[in-house]
Parts: C-alpha cells; structure tokens; sequence
C-alpha cells in the first residue's frame, strides 16, 4: 500500500512539471493564459509611458504570435530546466530589475542581471509547425542559476511583466508558449 502511494505520487509530481526544449524553438512568444482568451502576450515597450520605461518587457494584447516583439530561448549552463531569453530583434537578453517582489522584466543590452528561469509546464507539444502551440501550464520561476527564489512572472494589470511570489493558484501566473513561424 505505502509502496503503492509512493508511485502514486512520483507520477503525479512529474505530471505538472515537464521541462519543454524551448531552445529548440526557432522563436516564441509568451502568453497570460488568463487574459484576453490567451492573447496577452510578452512585448516590449519603445517609449517611457508613466511607470512603464522604455526596454521593459511588457503584456500586450495581440492575437498573432508574431504580431508583438519575439523571443528565443536558451538553456542556462548545464541545466537542461533552466532557460534565458532573448529578443529576436536585438538578441538583447531579457534581464530582471531585481530579485524580490515586484521587480520587473527588461532588456539588457548590458547582459546585467539576466533572468535565469525555470520553466516547469504541464504539457509540451512536440514540433510545433509555425504559429503553433508550443507549451501550457507553464510556471516561470526565477532562479540565480542553482537555488530557485520562489518569486514567478506574473500577468499584471499594470502592464509590466512582473515577478511575485510563487502561487500555482493564481491563474494570472499560468502561461503559455507558442512558436512563432519565422
Ligand atoms: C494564491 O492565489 C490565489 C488565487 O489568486 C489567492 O486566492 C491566494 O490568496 C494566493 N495565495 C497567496 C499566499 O498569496
């Protein structure tokens, strides 16, 4: 019975959180599943507008996956779980403004403060063709590239691309990825 449970539960932690090989992407797009009909989506933003600045990575609703800025993944360093981003058009590095709660996400033209990510989701879809579903169920969580720092990109109302404290019940932490036919 005991042995029985333990099975049991090593399948059922392996089923929500499958690593995808984002790397093997030729670009992706990152989507909010909970908003929009799962048309908010990862940009970045060209000009200083209130509290959003210019370089920061932002949600914006477009139902094309390639219809806003686009982005490739890369593993980090050995860790076949772990993963940077970059803009396709720059080949910037998305980088984090901090480490806690609040902070947000941004190109780095300098490759300061990369965001180290791991990215656990419930399904991958193996050879996306084009504007395809690629991943969902995804958590992205921040890292400093060995211990996990329980805070996780979040859809926010405010526009930026955001990090707070890991939540698997908080829908607006619930992303998507797609590719992106080039
Ligand atoms: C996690 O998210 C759920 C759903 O949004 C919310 O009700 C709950 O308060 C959150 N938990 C914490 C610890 O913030």
């Amino acid at each position: 019975m005991q042995f029985k449970f333990a099975i049991l539960a090593a399948f059922v932690s392996a089923a929500v959180a499958t690593t995808c090989q984002l790397q093997n992407l030729g670009a992706l797009t990152v989507v909010a599943a909970s908003q929009s009909g799962g048309q908010t989506r990862w940009d970045r933003f060209t000009v200083d507008s209130g509290a959003v600045h210019k370089g920061d990575i932002g949600w914006f609703v477009n139902n094309q996956p390639n219809g806003n800025e686009i982005f490739t993944a890369e593993t980090f360093g050995r860790r076949t779980d772990l993963f940077i981003f970059r803009l396709s058009s720059t080949h910037n590095e998305i980088g984090v403004s901090g480490t806690g709660a609040g902070s947000r996400l941004l190109e780095s033209p300098s490759g300061n403060s990369i965001g180290i990510f791991k990215v656990d989701c419930g399904t991958c879809f193996p050879s996306p063709m084009g504007n395809d579903l690629a991943a969902d169920n995804c958590k992205f969580e921040l890292t400093d590239g060995l211990n996990d720092l329980n805070q996780c990109v979040v859809f926010s109302s405010d526009a930026v691309v955001e990090l707070q404290p890991c939540n698997d019940s908080n829908p607006a932490q619930n992303l998507a990825i797609f590719s992106v036919a080039l």
